[in-house]
């Protein structure tokens, strides 16, 4: 959430950090903002409203000039949506951005007022301000370390010093942050694909830490022990128009087209012969040694990721699953030991609850291991083990191309733990292998049918409500069909296990509700037909998704997606393709912005 970025260096920074927030609007993007610092003083352009309107105001100013600066794209937390409530803040001699929430806010307000301050906004982030100001001594290293002992929160900043033109002084506990250097000058961002024009190269500023940008270069320092460290570089190998649309309308159109390459880039590099191989993501077979339980902790959509995960899990090799929310997961007093393997699931590594879920799992002895898109995030760092997806970037707030190469992580898990536990033959491995990555080959054919899909959307698109219908395996597809379809075009869609619905939900099927049923589950297909039938009966507008030879079964539904058949096991990559363009449709016919959903953001960094 929110967008950071900083620039200190040779060239005009006001166009780099406009550039950088244009990026990174899909953290947040109710406000913006930018300030500029040198001899000259400090000059502050912000506005309610995208970026674009911030870069009208950009253009229009008198003067924007100025080779050191800070930007920021906001999601709103504290305070509406206003421009007074836009960062940077200023508090005399400071001027910063914020991203995190700052807990203790009311509190340092009311301590501040007596020394005279007054806040202009309603956010936590000008307390902030307000609060290093009252602490600045002329050693801004010294004034952040106050700082950082009072404040309590998430915080990532970036902070100007009136009398320290030219430099940026960064400070992390939890929210991340980004850093490069170029010849061109010293940039931070709260994420690498804002810096992504620029190098290749990064270091992620690690928790506790500060980082002082001059136009001499970038230093990293422990806060505590005010000792310099050598930053630890990591290279991404996603080339400039990863983050680009590329000729499409929208991201997230582009992210679902992107499918077949990041599922190939996620599991062909792992499966060899017939089995599969983590000796190159230093994931040792010792992880799965002993492993009598599986936890998997996610949010939203990698949440439903996990949910088809338990399916396979406990389908194909009989090991308990549970699945959590990682928001109630710390809450819930786990039972946990070093026989329970903790999945935590992640496109973004950052997701506050997921780490936080991650944390308590460490702490308690589990073993974890996460499936994660973005190299070097917390998560990633703090799991005992790792397995990347290969997505490249999502910036699309819906995420599309994740959740399927996460399931594929699930898929690739499953394998692993059935071969060490000696649950499956090498005849049984090799046709796993194959079976896998044969249904992988069928996102393709499914893209080809966009322009079916479309004309099925059309029909459903000025419905208030919609129901999601699965078994199994098919309720994880189903629960993210409908979350894809709720959140970009405000339908009022729910996901429900197939034969639960006529259990109370049924009465709100009448005339025309739309009833989108998911059928890759031969074993369970006559059961979900006849639970399929009884909304019919009642006049719903029934959209068969399935994989399946529906022969027989016609009088039963009213539009057909059929995607080429698989074996049942692998029936999620299809189907998903499928009704994420189904969601993608309707929310164009509905005239809604698909890419950057109202109230939402990516990447939850707060709690
Ligand atoms: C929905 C969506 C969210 C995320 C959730 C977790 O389309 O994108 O539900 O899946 O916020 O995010 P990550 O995977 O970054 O932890």
């Amino acid at each position: 959430m929110c967008g950071i970025i900083g620039f200190t260096g040779q060239t005009e920074a006001a166009n780099i950090l406009v550039e950088g927030l244009q990026q990174l609007e899909y953290r947040g993007y109710d406000s913006a903002g930018i300030a500029l610092n040198d001899e000259n003083g400090t000059k502050v352009i912000k506005t309610a409203g995208k970026v674009a309107m911030l870069r009208e105001k950009v253009d229009q100013a008198s003067d924007a000039s100025g080779t050191c600066g800070i930007g920021h794209t906001r999601w709103a937390t504290h305070g509406g949506v206003t421009t007074a409530n836009a960062h940077p803040h200023v508090s005399n001699n400071i001027t910063l951005i914020h991203n995190g929430i700052i807990e203790n806010y009311k509190e340092i307000a009311a301590s501040l007022a007596v020394k005279g301050y007054k806040a202009i906004s309603e956010t936590d982030t000008e307390v902030a301000a307000m609060l290093i100001d009252s602490l600045y001594s002329g050693d801004p290293f010294e004034t952040m370390k106050e700082a950082n002992k009072i404040l309590e929160g998430a915080y990532g900043f970036c902070i100007m010093f009136k009398d320290h033109p030219g430099e940026i002084y960064c400070m992390r506990n939890s929210s991340p942050l980004v850093a490069t250097v170029t010849e061109d000058g010293a940039y931070i961002a709260s994420d690498m694909v804002a810096l992504l024009q620029y190098s290749k190269d990064y270091f992620v500023v690690p928790e506790d830490h500060i980082v002082v940008m001059k136009k001499s270069g970038i230093e990293l320092f422990d806060i505590e022990t005010k000792e310099k460290e050598t930053p630890k570089m990591l290279h991404v190998d996603w080339d400039t128009t990863a983050a680009q649309k590329g000729g499409y309308d929208y991201f997230m159109q582009k992210e679902i087209y992107d499918q077949p390459e990041a599922l190939t880039n996620t599991v062909a590099p792992r499966l060899h012969n017939g089995h599969v191989d983590f000796s190159a993501d230093g994931i040792s077979d010792e992880l799965f040694q002993g492993v009598n339980r599986v936890i998997v902790c996610a949010c939203g959509t990698a949440m439903h990721a996990g949910l088809v995960g338990r399916n396979i899990i406990e389908a194909m090799i009989r090991i308990p699953v549970t699945v959590e929310l990682a928001s109630e997961f710390r809450y819930m007093n786990p039972i946990l030991d070093e026989h329970t393997l903790v999945v935590i699931v992640s496109q973004s590594g950052e997701t506050a609850d997921s780490l936080a879920a991650l944390r308590l799992a460490n702490e308690r002895g589990a073993k974890t291991l996460s499936i994660v898109n973005v190299k070097g995030s917390s998560i990633a760092r703090e799991s005992d083990h790792v397995l990347y997806t290969h997505a490249g970037p999502e910036i699309a707030v819906a995420s599309t191309k994740a959740f399927s190469v996460q399931c594929a992580g699930f898929y690739l898990i499953t394998l692993k733990l059935a071969e060490i536990k000696g649950l499956m033959t090498d005849e049984e491995q090799a046709d796993f292998c194959e079976q896998f990555e044969k249904a992988i080959g069928t996102v393709e054919e499914v893209l080809k049918q966009d322009d079916y899909i479309k004309t099925i959307s059309e029909k459903i698109k000025d419905t208030f409500s919609a129901f999601y219908l699965g078994r199994g395996l098919d309720f994880g597809l189903a629960s993210e069909g409908s979350l894809k379809l709720k959140e970009i075009s405000y339908v009022n869609s729910e996901a429900y296990n197939a034969g639960e619905l006529k259990h109370g939900t049924i009465s709100l099927v009448t005339e025309g509700v739309p009833i989108i049923a998911v059928a890759t589950q031969s074993s369970v297909l006559p059961k979900l037909m006849a639970n399929v039938e009884e909304t019919k009966a009642r006049g719903a507008h029934v959209i068969m998704v399935t994989d399946k030879d529906m022969t027989g079964y016609e009088g039963a539904f009213d539009d057909l997606i059929q995607v080429p058949e698989v074996d049942d096991r692998f029936g999620t990559f299809g189907v998903t393709a499928a009704l994420q363009i189904l969601a993608y449709h309707v929310t164009v016919f509905r005239g809604y912005d698909v890419d950057q959903p109202r109230n939402l953001a990516k990447s939850v960094t707060v709690e």
